[in-house]
């Protein structure tokens, strides 16, 4: 049996992840593997559930601390519901945003102190860390622009110098851990981007 591999997919807003993560599903199951598509915040009943509350921009009034905490109840139901037994069987988990949203969003967006988001990262994770994170990297203007066109969510009304700072921690993170968290171009052609993001996860398949 295939050993199971964890794969998360990170970005600012409006940088086409939910359109990579079709094509990504695609790719990985053509090489014959179950792929488990995921989403954060997300998966399961409840987390779906949580995720109602932290997109809502009926609350406005939401604490850091009260979102950060959401962010990790969300997680960690989906990490021990959904991801620790569907990598158990030997499946391909690609998860759209993990912990290192929370990084870039709690910690680089809105300023918490960075050791203790790390700190809840671990527990809200239940101490999953990821195989391979990409990183798909567009000029924030530009994906800012796309993911408010038809309107903007809580965190996305938080405007574009937030987009900005979430960027920049995305980038010291990739810096931080390079064997785990690639960067990729997501500018140009979506089939060219899913090759470059192919090409960053071939020595996963090797088991
Ligand atoms: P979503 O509509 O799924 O955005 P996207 O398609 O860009 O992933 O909304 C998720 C929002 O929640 C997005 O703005 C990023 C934010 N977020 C955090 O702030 N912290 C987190 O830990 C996670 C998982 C998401």
């Amino acid at each position: 049996m295939a050993r199971g591999v964890f794969i998360t997919l990170e970005g600012a807003d409006g940088c086409g992840k939910s359109t990579q993560a079709s094509l990504l599903e695609a790719a990985i199951s053509a090489k014959g593997r179950e792929v488990v598509r995921l989403r954060e915040p997300g998966g399961t009943a409840i987390s779906e559930k949580i995720r109602g509350l932290l997109l809502d921009p009926a609350n406005a009034e939401m604490v850091p601390e009260c979102e950060l905490l959401l962010y990790e109840a969300s997680r960690a139901q989906l990490t021990r519901q959904v991801i620790e037994p569907a990598l158990a069987r030997g499946a391909a988990v690609l998860c759209d945003r993990y912990y290192d949203s929370t990084y870039a969003y709690q910690a680089g967006g809105r300023g918490l102190d960075e050791t203790l988001v790390r700190q809840f990262n671990v527990l809200g994770s239940c101490g999953r860390v990821p195989d391979r994170t990409i990183v798909l990297d567009l000029d924030p203007a530009l994906g800012y622009a796309r993911a408010t066109a038809g309107g903007a969510d809580r965190m996305e009304a938080e405007g574009l110098a937030f987009q900005e700072r979430v960027r920049n921690a995305y980038l010291r993170l990739a810096a931080e851990e390079p064997a785990r968290v690639r960067v990729v171009d997501a500018s140009g052609e979506k089939n060219e981007v899913t090759a470059r993001i192919m090409a960053a996860l071939e020595d996963l398949w090797v088991s």
